[in-house]
């Protein structure tokens, strides 16, 4: 197994002995510590996630919950025909919500963790070391996952739960999986659905101009603020993609994807499959509720309020629901990209 030095992109072999070492082509240092192998280009490289109180914020509740959400991406991987075995890299596995599972449930026989800041994983590495030994051989490394430094056909999967759409050249991301997948590997990630979250858009744009309407609707000045914010949200997410990648470098969540868009960049880097898994809906005005509910939680208002609107839900359910297509109607699905 090797590294491609994140760099100058030439391979280092990965038995690295001192805690300091550098590229053999362009000098580029690096270090490794016990938690980690650390292959950023500088040690500011960090995320702006609150890193305490991420497991609270997150859902991350434990390993009943990490291990009931690996069985969840292993069934979508068993529909592919994937091969569950060989050697895995966890992208930006932050504090371990798929990772856990995946040491504990899977049968690889190496696993490679790894993310951009070095706090997560010490977090992750602390939660491991309270865990039985695992069956499998953990490494974990720092880097920018916008490049993947291994070497090609490294890995049978490559697996990352609600990652890509916090960096900022994502279509880089893929186009190095595809270099580091094995042939028939598979890289599979949970992410954010445009094709959803612009009805959550458009219910905000309709609850926003009802009130100007009404007098005796149930939001207030501060309430209205946020819904005519998230009235302009997918506008917003969509400028995202089309600009200068560099600007988004301050924001972490950058993107809402597109399936469509994730389809046309699969098809450019060369996979021969792409599967965009939507887990399954019967009821598309409450997708598009909860979405919306979510937004009004992050910002602490009461999210009984969204009631008094659910006409406005219930048309959009009545009139897009049915004639969208089905893998379109999650607000999170599992993009899936397969190479020969
Ligand atoms: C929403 S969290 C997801 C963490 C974990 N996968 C989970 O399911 O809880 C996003 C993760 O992306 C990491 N991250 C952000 N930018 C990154 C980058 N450029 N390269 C690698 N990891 C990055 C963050 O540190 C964080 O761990």
């Amino acid at each position: 197994m090797k590294i491609s030095c994140p760099k100058c992109q030439s391979l280092l072999q990965l038995d690295i002995g001192p805690e300091k070492f550098h590229c053999g082509s362009c000098g580029t240092k690096y270090s490794r510590t016990s938690d980690y192998i650390d292959l950023r280009l500088n040690d500011e490289m960090d995320t702006l996630l609150d890193i305490d109180s991420y497991d609270e914020n997150h859902g991350v509740t434990g390993d009943a919950a990490s291990c009931q959400l690996w069985r969840f991406y292993e069934k979508l991987l068993q529909r592919l025909g994937t091969n569950l075995q060989g050697r895995a890299l966890e992208i930006a596995s932050g504090s371990g919500h798929l990772s856990l599972g995946l040491i504990a449930e899977s049968n690889f026989q190496e696993i490679f963790l790894s993310d951009i800041s070095p706090r997560f994983m010490q977090l992750l590495r602390r939660k491991l070391n309270q865990r039985p030994e695992p069956k499998a051989e953990i490494i974990s490394f720092l880097f920018d996952a916008n490049y993947i430094p291994f070497d090609e056909s490294s890995f049978d999967l490559i697996i990352g739960n609600s990652v890509l759409h916090h960096f900022a050249t994502f279509e880089s991301t893929l186009k190095s999986a595809y270099r580091v997948l094995k042939p028939g590997g598979v890289a599979i990630f949970g992410e954010p659905v445009m094709d959803t979250y612009v009805f959550m858009s458009l219910a905000a744009k309709l609850i926003h101009e009802t009130c100007q309407l009404l007098t005796n609707h149930p939001l207030n000045q501060y309430d209205l603020m946020i819904v005519k914010a998230m009235s302009e949200l997918a506008g917003v997410q969509m400028n995202n993609l089309r600009s200068s990648r560099l600007d988004l470098n301050h924001i972490e969540d950058k993107f809402v994807f597109p399936v469509n868009y994730m389809r046309t960049t699969s098809e450019e880097i060369g996979f021969h499959q792409f599967h965009c898994i939507t887990p399954e809906v019967n009821n598309f005005s409450s997708v598009v509720k909860t979405q919306f509910a979510r937004i009004f939680e992050q910002q602490k208002i009461d999210t009984t309020k969204i009631d008094y609107f659910n006409y406005i839900f219930d048309s959009i359910g009545d009139v897009y629901g049915g004639a969208m297509k089905e893998d379109l109607k999650a607000a999170f699905s599992f993009f899936a990209f397969i190479k020969k």
